[in-house]
């Protein structure tokens, strides 16, 4: 069992501008320092998520809750996760990775009788009203997730969530339809749940909100719909032990860190591509999207220009007929990442029909999974004979252990770049100033100073709407 980083594109000719020895050099000894103020954080008590694998009591919260369910006899047929940005991306990346796909098309046979999975991650009124339509409120179980406790979206699914409930099942069987994942003292969510006995699980204190996946944020949706959560957390776990070097050729993370880092700063490649060559692992690239974005965009120091590459999300062999062409041809601004699967499962031969067509001809006999991989190699061929540098990160085969370990790399390397980039990468102040805006309009009672700076903004100018 293995995840690996083959990086060689990065490095030599014939990519341009490639990183050069000197420049490797130099990063490996920045690394070093990034690598040892992570590690001090971590001793500190403020970097939770590297501690997830190996937290039992939290893992037996979930374990212990499901159990109760499964023994309880009415096990729900549909559980809907209430929750946006990192409270709902690790949920959707778990489902789509480790559960068949169209999971929730399935039969209830076809599921192994495991319920549906659904994760709101908006509040869009069309979505919300048209699952409200299709689900049973009595064999439903809602997920409310929110490490704040608080977030206007999550907060507003909710109540119209429990209003439903209360209104179709009573109030006393209401709250035994929704479960809180939440933080352990603080919020509004810990607060009904202690006034109103609903179960709430805990994302401990030192975990923010997109480093929360192998908290109950992930783990608890995974477990209702029967994910190995055990092996989950014990790939995290060997990830994480893996990258315990602060020498760089020993530290996988670090190198991924390092290598993005030095492309973005050095060479310009201000845009950050990740494209799984695997339908399971396309939400992976949302979910890290939103972990690089969040933590790595940033001021340095209040008022500077601003830090932080661009994250970007792609799917191979489907955005070689989309985005691939910008990627060769378009600037010369970003690196690609493949992540690869040696091992995907049962394959799909290709018929030999049609052997007078040669446009047809020579797929006969080849397998779909290996067209995937050829195209994946053929493209990371392309994109270096132009001279556009790109790696790969290969997992052997997608399962729990490795989604667990692919997780745990991405979180690492986020803390690693976040020290190369010299923020930090753990908080979001710059979503600040629109959620007051947001609390203003809405008539929060304690938004009077944002409604005085929203008044201040220039109204929009009728001569320059078409
Ligand atoms: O990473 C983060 O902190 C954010 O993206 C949050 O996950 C998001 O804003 C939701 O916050 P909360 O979990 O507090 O509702």
């Amino acid at each position: 069992m293995t995840i690996r980083l083959d990086y060689t594109n990065m490095m030599a000719p014939p990519i341009d501008g490639a990183i050069s020895p000197a420049e490797w050099n130099e990063v490996a000894s920045s690394f070093a320092a990034a690598h040892d103020a992570v590690a001090m954080q971590h001793q500190d008590g403020t970097l939770g998520f590297i501690d997830l694998p190996d937290d039992r009591a939290l893992h037996q919260q979930t374990l212990d809750f499901v159990a109760r369910l499964r023994e309880g006899g009415a096990y729900p047929t549909d559980i809907v996760v209430l929750g946006i940005g990192g409270s709902a991306l690790g949920p959707i990346a778990l489902r789509t990775a480790l559960r068949a796909p169209q999971w929730n098309l399935l039969d209830a046979a076809a599921r192994g009788g495991e319920p549906r999975l659904h994760v709101l991650d908006n509040v869009d009124p069309a979505n919300i009203t048209a699952l409200l339509a299709r689900l049973d409120l009595h064999t439903s179980l809602f997920v409310v997730t929110s490490k704040s406790g608080g977030t206007a979206e999550t907060m507003a699914q909710y109540l119209i969530i429990r209003a439903r409930l209360s209104a179709t099942l009573g109030e006393q069987a209401a709250k035994t339809r929704v479960v809180f994942v939440t933080d352990p003292e603080k919020g509004a969510l810990r607060t009904i749940a202690r006034a109103q006995g609903v179960v709430a699980l805990d994302i401990p204190g030192n975990v923010g909100g997109r480093f929360s996946v192998l908290t109950p944020v992930g783990v608890l949706p995974a477990a209702l719909v029967g994910i190995d959560t055990t092996a989950l957390l014990a790939g995290a776990a060997d990830m994480r032990d893996r990258c315990s070097s602060s020498d760089l050729s020993g530290n996988i993370a670090g190198t991924y860190a390092a290598l993005q880092y030095l492309a973005d700063t050095k060479h310009g490649r201000h845009i950050q591509v990740l494209m799984p060559y695997s339908d399971a692992l396309r939400d992976m690239a949302d979910w890290f999207v939103q972990l690089w974005a969040e933590s790595l965009g940033k001021h340095r120091v209040p008022g500077d220009a601003g830090v932080g590459p661009t994250p970007m999300g792609a799917l191979g062999a489907t955005d070689q007929h989309s985005k691939v062409q910008l990627y060769m041809e378009g600037p010369g601004d970003k690196t690609v990442t493949f992540v690869a699967v040696d091992e995907g499962g049962a394959d799909v031969e290709i018929p030999r029909l049609h052997a007078d067509i040669p446009e047809l001809a020579y797929l006969g006999g080849h397998h779909l999974g290996e067209l995937l991989d050829i195209e994946r190699r053929a493209t990371a061929g392309a994109l270096a004979r132009r001279g556009r540098p790109n790696m790969t990160l290969t997992l052997e085969r997608v399962n729990p252990w490795h989604v667990g370990g692919l997780l745990m790399f991405l979180e690492l390397a986020t803390a690693y770049a976040g020290q190369l980039y010299g923020v930090n990468a753990f908080d979001q102040p710059g979503v600040e100033l629109g959620k007051q805006f947001t609390y203003a309009m809405l008539g929060r009672a304690d938004a009077g100073k944002a409604r005085a700076e929203w008044e201040l903004l220039p109204k929009s100018d009728p001569a320059r709407v078409l």
